[in-house]
């Protein structure tokens, strides 16, 4: 199943809340000293737009969301409300066609595990170019705990922790993502487990990995 068809069958799949990650990123920055101006956001994936707009609702910031998925997008600008048009814009297309933006903030949610090993690196590279030195990335991805996913279908070959049941999914370690993280200074990385309702009325039950990076200003 495409990630189109997936929205146009299921719609808000995840609900409207926020995901945990977007909790956990606002709850950090509300609690250190408010920037003087509006901070600026990029969101790797963004979906139908649920944690853009939670994001700009909580923080004093403007959004930019990128997801390829044209039918996300067109979900994410039509759930967009009046007041927040001017804070959070959205636009299909490929992470990779982020080019050298300067965020102070890089927030991907649930994106990371489903890529495979070139588009991990590739994935890294958008993050690494597009975060400013001092900035911060808030990331989420699927622990080699989960129980919902890990160890199911087929193990893929020459890929580590990687599987292939109704989609590729790449499980992360600790010592993974310290080594393949290494242009930030880990703040925060813990794993999170939850149980996540669907719109189709089934449960998930995961546990992922939770992470906070300050662009490293000496590389
Ligand atoms: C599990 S969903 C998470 C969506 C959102 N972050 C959330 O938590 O609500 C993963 C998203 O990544 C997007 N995605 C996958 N590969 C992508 C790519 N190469 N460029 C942009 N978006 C991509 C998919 O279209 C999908 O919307």
């Amino acid at each position: 199943m495409t990630w189109d068809s997936l929205y146009r069958t299921n719609q808000q799949v995840w609900g409207d809340k926020p995901s945990e990650l977007a909790t956990f990123a606002c709850n950090y920055l509300q609690g250190i000293k408010p920037p003087s101006k509006a901070i600026d956001i990029l969101d790797l994936g963004c979906g139908y737009g649920r944690d853009a707009m939670y994001l700009a609702r909580n923080i004093k910031c403007q959004v930019f969301g990128i997801d390829d998925s044209s039918e996300a997008i067109e979900m994410a600008q039509k759930s967009l409300a009046d007041d927040l048009k001017l804070c959070v814009k959205f636009q299909c297309g490929d992470f990779r066609q982020m080019n050298n933006g300067k965020f102070d903030i890089v927030f991907t949610s649930n994106v990371y595990h489903l890529l495979k090993s070139d588009d991990r690196n590739a994935f890294r590279n958008t993050i690494d170019k597009n975060v400013k030195p001092g900035g911060m990335l808030f990331f989420s991805t699927l622990s080699l705990s989960d129980p919902e996913h890990f160890g199911k279908g087929k193990r893929i070959e020459n890929e580590d922790n990687s599987f292939e049941d109704k989609v590729f999914i790449h499980f992360c370690t600790r010592e993974e993502m310290e080594r393949d993280f290494s242009f930030l200074t880990i703040k925060e990385l813990f794993e999170y487990e939850f149980y996540e309702s669907r719109s189709n009325g089934e449960i998930h039950h995961h546990i992922l990995w939770m992470f906070m990076g300050v662009k490293r200003q000496d590389l």
